[in-house]
């Protein structure tokens, strides 16, 4: 038997490869996505080979997570309980999907993950890997009576390491969890658990990678033009770039100047509330440049019914319904909610902010003349027609106060 497994390089998964290895006496292939995870992937082919795999695949994923994933996702303006920019609801599906693929060419019938049964990961892996392969049978070891059993807690995790040659990092001592990629860094548990701990202060500073804290970016405003093409962002600044270089650019003028930090308590699909410490600072600049962009070029009733979708979708993709024909659907309106979402936004960086400073296109609906408290010179709006339009909404309302009044 092959068994395809998502690995980290972390202790959870290192364990999990020996134990499947061991318990299933099956082939272990493991399998990490690039998708942006930096200094993590350092040395992984080596770990994973001497901790038993019988094959590594490290696939650099970033190009089709940025395009792909990332970017139609930040054409629907999605976004989680008012806060969450969905970083890594949005990489699952694209490591399931590549596990898929992987299984097909190793003729694996299983895949394995070292997501806990608690949480929203397992469920995302699930989904989409019952959306793209229904034959393939998945393992989740967390969720086993035997691997649970034997590993209550981290020493047993760390004692299992050292007695089958597994170096231990440094990391498996941090008292929080996060996953990163390129859209963002999340930590959670250990002692982010107590929501009144308060992770934007000093003894937290350490925690964060990839931006600055507010108080600590530069005293300078730095001014950044981003050009889009339908929804989507294609030249930063002047310069052409695709969506790993516009994701990447973004991140590191976002980090710079603290810009994307969330700290919330949200809501898990299977039930429970958590804790999350997020930092998106590339997301966060794309998701307020690009509301900006529809501003000026998206009619009224199109983007009323795509916001009225925005937390289905945001629902979907955090639930893990990406390959689900309902997401599908949404995307399609999506795409052509888009077409005419094209011109330049410029923004204004500045301790944490992201403050729109202009926005222009070649195919804006705004138009100064009609709008203007001046005289309008293309008669295109008649003040007079007001008093009729008032007089026909006021009707119903005028109507129900009549019969209030008489009660
Ligand atoms: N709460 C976030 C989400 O559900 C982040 C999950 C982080 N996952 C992890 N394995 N550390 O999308
Ligand atoms: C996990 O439980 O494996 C991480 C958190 C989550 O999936 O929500």
């Amino acid at each position: 038997q092959k068994i395809v497994l998502a690995y980290s390089g972390g202790l959870d998964t290192s364990v999990i490869l020996k134990w499947l290895k061991e318990t299933y006496d099956a082939e272990i292939i493991a399998f990490t996505a690039d998708i942006g995870q930096k200094e993590e992937l350092d040395g992984l082919e080596e770990k994973a080979l001497a901790t038993g795999a019988s094959k590594v695949y490290i696939d650099d994923l970033r190009d089709e997570f940025a395009k792909d994933f990332i970017f139609p996702m930040f054409q629907a303006g999605a976004m989680y309980e008012g806060q969450y920019l969905l970083g890594t609801s949005i990489a699952r599906p694209l490591i399931a999907k590549r596990m898929v693929e992987i299984a097909r060419a190793e003729g694996a019938t299983a895949i394995a993950h070292g997501a806990t049964g608690k949480g929203n990961d397992q469920v995302r892996f699930e989904l989409g890997v019952a959306g793209l392969a229904p034959d393939i049978e998945v393992i989740a070891p967390w969720r086993l009576e035997e691997f649970r059993g034997s590993f209550p807690g981290r020493a047993e995790m760390i004692a299992y390491a050292e007695a089958h040659g597994i170096p231990v990092t440094a990391s498996a001592a941090k008292s929080y969890s996060m996953d990163r990629n390129l859209l963002h860094i999340s930590y959670e548990s250990g002692v982010l658990e107590d929501p009144w701990y308060d992770a934007s202060a000093e003894a937290s500073k350490d925690m964060y990678l990839l931006s600055v804290s507010p108080e600590d970016a530069p005293d300078e405003a730095e001014y950044l033009e981003l050009e889009f093409k339908q929804g989507n962002v294609v030249a930063l600044n002047g310069e052409a770039m695709s969506p790993l270089q516009v994701m990447e650019k973004l991140n590191e003028l976002g980090g710079k100047h603290g810009i994307g930090r969330v700290d919330m308590v949200e809501n898990r699909f299977v039930g429970m509330k958590s804790r999350g410490v997020y930092e998106t600072p590339g997301g966060t600049i794309l998701f307020t440049a690009h509301r900006k962009m529809e501003s000026i070029t998206m009619d009224r009733e199109v983007m009323n019914l795509r916001d009225s979708l925005i937390t289905r979708y945001s629902t979907l993709v955090y639930n893990g319904f990406w390959f689900a024909p309902e997401r599908l659907a949404l995307q399609a309106l999506v795409t052509e909610s888009q077409k005419n979402v094209t011109g330049t936004v410029r923004v204004k960086l500045y301790k944490g902010n992201v403050i729109g400073a202009g926005v222009k296109s070649p195919v804006s609906l705004y138009n100064p003349d009609i709008a203007t408290m001046e005289a309008d010179p293309t008669q295109a709006y008649d003040q007079g027609d007001a008093t009729g339009f008032i007089r026909l909404n006021a009707l119903r309302l005028k109507v129900a106060a009549g019969v209030n009044q008489n009660q």
